[in-house]
């Protein structure tokens, strides 16, 4: 005797209805599909000193110590932080990592009594263009305040 999955008909698509109709009859002859690899959650870290008056903050990933991006604070005068080296590995961008490194280094220069938070807003590789960087900083509070020697926006947050 047959094993009763075998005596399970299963219905062919029909190849004269509209594609839309088609996928959807295709798609029940397929097993479940499995449910999608959760994205990892990151757990921003408290400062650690770098030497030279420099800070790093580092994103890992939850429960790993597998660094997923960082960023830097220093003092850059004027009784501002200079935020600097913002980066996130390729395989972990556009999962908000950056944002969550932009706000600690923002909430860390306040604690630490800096009035405003500057940066030079330049990519450093081609996973995102200038004008997405900035738009990205301006979400986050900062203002075009000048230009750099290098000719790249520089762009300022009070406290
Ligand atoms: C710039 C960089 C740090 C962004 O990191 P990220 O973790 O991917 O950024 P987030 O996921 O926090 O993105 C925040 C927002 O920025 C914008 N953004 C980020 N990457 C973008 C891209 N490639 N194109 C367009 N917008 C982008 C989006 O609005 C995004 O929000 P959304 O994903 O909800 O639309 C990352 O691309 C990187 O490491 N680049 C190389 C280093 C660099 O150029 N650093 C900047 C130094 S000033």
């Amino acid at each position: 005797m047959k094993p009763p999955h075998m005596n399970t008909r299963v219905a062919r698509p029909n190849i004269t209805a509209p594609a839309a109709t088609r996928s959807v009859a295709g798609a029940a002859q397929r097993a479940p599909a499995r449910p999608a690899p959760k994205a990892p959650t990151y757990a921003v870290q408290a400062p650690q000193p770098l030497g030279a008056g420099s800070q790093q903050i580092r994103a890992t990933i939850q429960g790993s110590p597998q660094v997923a991006g960082s960023v830097e604070i220093s003092r850059a005068g004027g009784g501002k932080a200079y935020i600097s080296n913002l980066k996130v590995d390729q395989q972990h961008r556009r999962r908000g990592v950056a944002a969550q490194l932009i706000d600690a280094a923002i909430s860390t220069a306040r604690r630490q009594g800096f009035k405003a938070a500057s940066l030079e807003a330049r990519p450093s590789d081609n996973g995102i263009s200038p004008q997405a960087l900035i738009a990205m900083y301006r979400r986050q509070g900062f203002q075009s305040v000048g230009k750099s020697r290098r000719g790249s926006p520089l762009m300022e947050r009070k406290r």
